[in-house]
């Protein structure tokens, strides 16, 4: 059931405590294996401009590594990166926004805002590489401008709906909730793959993974954190298991709509 949302473990973190002594381990390819080991269907990455995390090398092992795996490589839309993707080849690329000072990936890609530049560049990309996904906000227009930018896949902004659950803002997840089912489901009607993810975690997941319209999940904190309790391929079979228990309601309210 799972198999209807693949999941993406992303293994930055991996890096983070690498690089926080500069040693060689933890060892992110080693993660990568056995994250698709435990049953993740692909293994997302987000090389940063400032490489904080991941690193050239690291893209590079992973892509020569897992050559039948998908790769989903989250990266600025910069010419450097540009120019990484047309030489490693990820099977997919995420165009995320970013700014040096942000803790993590704070906010949607504006491909409204980005106009004709960033339409020239995901030209340029969508020539270069196999699929490209942009990761923005469940907003109508946003989801409208990246379909007219002809991308395969669109991955919804589900931080908001995270920080909702954790303050227990129960008017705020219903709202959340209800931008993203709207988002995906207009995502799907324009044709596009619709992904979600960011501040997902085991107890928040179900409800996002109920959401018909999408098909993929890229995960990373919370699996990482998780993993330092009960080992990396556990945490991924939880993760699985809680997308596959969000899967089932959408059978549940399927069922429920064709019987009154
Ligand atoms: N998707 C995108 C585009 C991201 O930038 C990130 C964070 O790097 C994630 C998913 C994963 O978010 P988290 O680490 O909070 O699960």
């Amino acid at each position: 059931m799972t198999e209807l949302v693949r999941l993406h473990i992303n293994i930055d973190h991996v890096a983070t405590l690498r690089n926080a002594r500069g040693t060689s381990y933890p060892d992110p390819v080693v993660a990568a294996h056995l994250c698709i080991d435990a049953g993740a269907c692909g293994i997302t990455a987000h090389l940063r401009e400032d490489r904080r995390h991941i690193i050239d090398s690291d893209i590079e092992r992973i892509r020569a590594s897992l050559p039948t795996q998908r790769l989903n490589l989250e990266m600025a839309a910069t010419d450097e990166m540009l120019a990484i993707a047309m030489r490693v080849q990820p099977d997919v690329v995420t165009l995320v926004p970013e700014r040096r000072e942000e803790r993590t990936t704070e906010g949607g890609l504006d491909v409204v805002g980005g106009g004709a530049k960033l339409a020239a560049y995901v030209k340029r990309l969508t020539a270069s590489v196999p699929k490209v996904s942009l990761f923005i906000a469940a907003d109508d227009a946003q989801i409208r401008a990246a379909a007219a930018l002809h991308v395969a896949q669109i991955e919804l902004h589900t931080g908001e709906y995270a920080h909702a659950v954790t303050a227990k803002e129960s008017g705020a997840v219903a709202a959340e909730l209800r931008k993203l089912l709207v988002g995906a489901e207009l995502g799907r009607k324009l044709g596009l793959e619709v992904a979600a993810g960011h501040g997902l975690t085991c107890d928040n997941v179900p409800a996002i993974a109920a959401i018909e319209a999408i098909t993929e999940l890229n995960i990373g904190h919370a699996v990482i954190s998780d993993a330092l309790f009960v080992s990396l391929p556990t945490a991924v079979r939880e993760m699985r298991d809680a997308i596959s228990e969000g899967v089932r309601a959408r059978h549940a309210a399927t069922y429920a709509q064709g019987h009154p």
